[in-house]
């Protein structure tokens, strides 16, 4: 793990919510694996990101922090305990993280997404709500489905998808404000 105090920002979710694939459309690289079958994250994967004239003048530098997903059944109740043991690990870890929770937009409510914002809030992380695949959702679904999880989760959440590209402008603000607020600017 870094040693530094960059500001660490940390994309949280269940398996196969599309947290590597955000981290590929943000970034415009193939860094992070991603699968169509859950359960592939199976470390905290740090990256050095540096952001030049976002959100302001000068250069930011951060990290991304793409974790293991919680919920993945495959492999049985061992395999998932260990990679929630990963991200929990990680974010119980020494350094501030800040974190995006992603929820899948065509599941609003699940219980698993419910527990995990209330094991951040216990531990006193602000998480940031982003709605991802949201290009998997009619206007209407899109209309209904963002109330559900704004109301679920007590805040509005960010629609993005990785694969239209929908958002990520918007994704990128919120994260140079995370960390710029972390008062870490280079
Ligand atoms: P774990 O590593 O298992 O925790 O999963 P993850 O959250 O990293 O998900 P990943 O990025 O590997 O994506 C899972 C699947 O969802 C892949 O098949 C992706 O192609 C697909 N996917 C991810 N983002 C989007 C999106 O915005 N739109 C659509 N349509 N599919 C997406
Ligand atoms: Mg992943």
């Amino acid at each position: 793990m870094p040693k530094d105090a960059l500001p660490q920002v940390a994309l949280a979710g269940r398996s196969n919510v599309g947290k590597s694939s955000l981290i590929n459309a943000l970034t415009r690289r193939r860094i992070a694996r991603t699968s169509a079958a859950p359960g592939k994250t199976r470390l905290a994967n740090v990256y050095r990101v540096e952001l030049e004239g976002a959100d302001g003048p000068g250069r930011l530098a951060l990290y991304l922090v793409d974790l293991p997903g919680y919920g993945y059944a495959r492999g049985g109740a061992e395999s998932a305990n260990e990679l929630r043991a990963v991200a929990e690990a990680y974010l119980g870890g020494p350094h501030a993280p800040y974190v995006l929770l992603l929820i899948d937009s065509r599941h609003p409510g699940l219980d698993a997404d419910i527990q995990a914002a209330k094991w951040l809030e216990s531990r006193g992380i602000g998480a940031h709500i982003v709605a991802t695949k949201i290009d998997k959702l009619t206007r209407s679904e899109r209309a209904r489905n963002l109330d559900a999880i704004g109301n679920t989760f007590g805040t509005a959440a960010l629609p993005v998808s990785a694969t239209s590209g929908e958002g990520l402008d918007e994704l990128w603000r919120m994260i140079a404000r995370i960390a710029r607020d972390a008062g870490r600017v280079e």
